[in-house]
């Protein structure tokens, strides 16, 4: 298989980007600097290293889920049932979790991976991933000033700072929130000091991922390869940028 093939396939970049980390110098072959993306490797048997990392390992799995309502974000519990138990048999797998966390009642995109690595990034404030939710709220209750508030960031009654986030009123008693952090029940708590009241929640958007409207309320499938590819340039533009900084995230958030 192509060198650059396999380095996509197996990392989930974008062809386009493997082509300049192989020209960069940061991938060897069998312990040899290769810089020519179309140079043929075996699967089995050559020894690929991206920034000194091994790239052949099973690929890490990645599920897109429909999160239906009356399912908790966790691995395991007594007393619910967990968004794990509605992820079909071919897909489970001892190390996968939620990526973040959705309310019991709150429907729409849940990323569900194998990797910690990942469910860090997806979830870490730094990386300020846009999360997009869409509101129903009770009749005729939001403040005025709402969309000015969240703009300038707010302090909720706890004492709860609150990053800068989105605020659009849609039609009907519909608003459109989005936040780049994931406090918990920040939607909720921030419509709330706002004057308004939360009856449902759903998810539309994670980063450049859209929920996609084929899958009906606990549905779940793996990503697409570009889909993969465009989450990871999202959460780790440090390590694709061409100014590559190597800085460890910080400490996790409360999602
Ligand atoms: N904010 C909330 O209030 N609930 C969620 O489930 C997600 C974000």
């Amino acid at each position: 298989m192509r060198l650059d093939r396999l380095i996509s396939q197996h990392c989930g970049i974008p062809r386009r980007q493997v082509t300049s980390v192989i020209r960069a110098g940061r991938v060897h072959v069998n312990g040899v600097q290769i810089r020519d993306p179309s140079v043929h490797v075996a699967t089995s048997g050559d020894e690929v290293t991206l920034d000194g990392e091994p790239v052949r390992q099973p690929r890490e799995l990645v599920l897109m889920m429909h999160k239906p309502p009356g399912v908790i974000s966790a691995t395991s519990s007594e007393e619910h049932e967990t968004v794990i138990d509605r992820v079909p048999a071919e897909f489970r797998h001892p190390r996968l979790a939620p990526a973040g966390r959705l309310d019991k009642d709150t429907t729409g995109l849940l990323l569900l991976c194998t990797d910690g690595g990942l469910q860090h990034l997806v979830t870490h404030p730094r990386r300020k991933l846009a999360k997009v939710y869409r509101a129903r709220l009770r009749e005729g209750l939001l403040d005025a000033d709402a969309e000015a508030r969240f703009a300038a960031g707010m302090t909720l009654s706890d004492g709860t700072p609150c990053r800068p986030a989105g605020l659009e009123r849609l039609a009907g008693d519909e608003v459109r929130v989005t936040l780049t952090e994931g406090r918990f029940h920040q939607v909720k708590r921030m419509l709330g000091h706002c004057g308004g009241h939360v009856v449902a929640l759903h998810r539309e958007a994670i980063g450049p991922l859209q929920l996609d409207p084929a899958l009906a309320l606990g549905g779940v499938r793996p990503l697409r390869d570009e889909e993969l590819a465009a989450l990871l340039a999202a959460v780790e533009p440090h390590r694709f940028a061409s100014e590559a900084t190597q800085n460890p995230p910080e400490a996790e958030e409360m999602e």
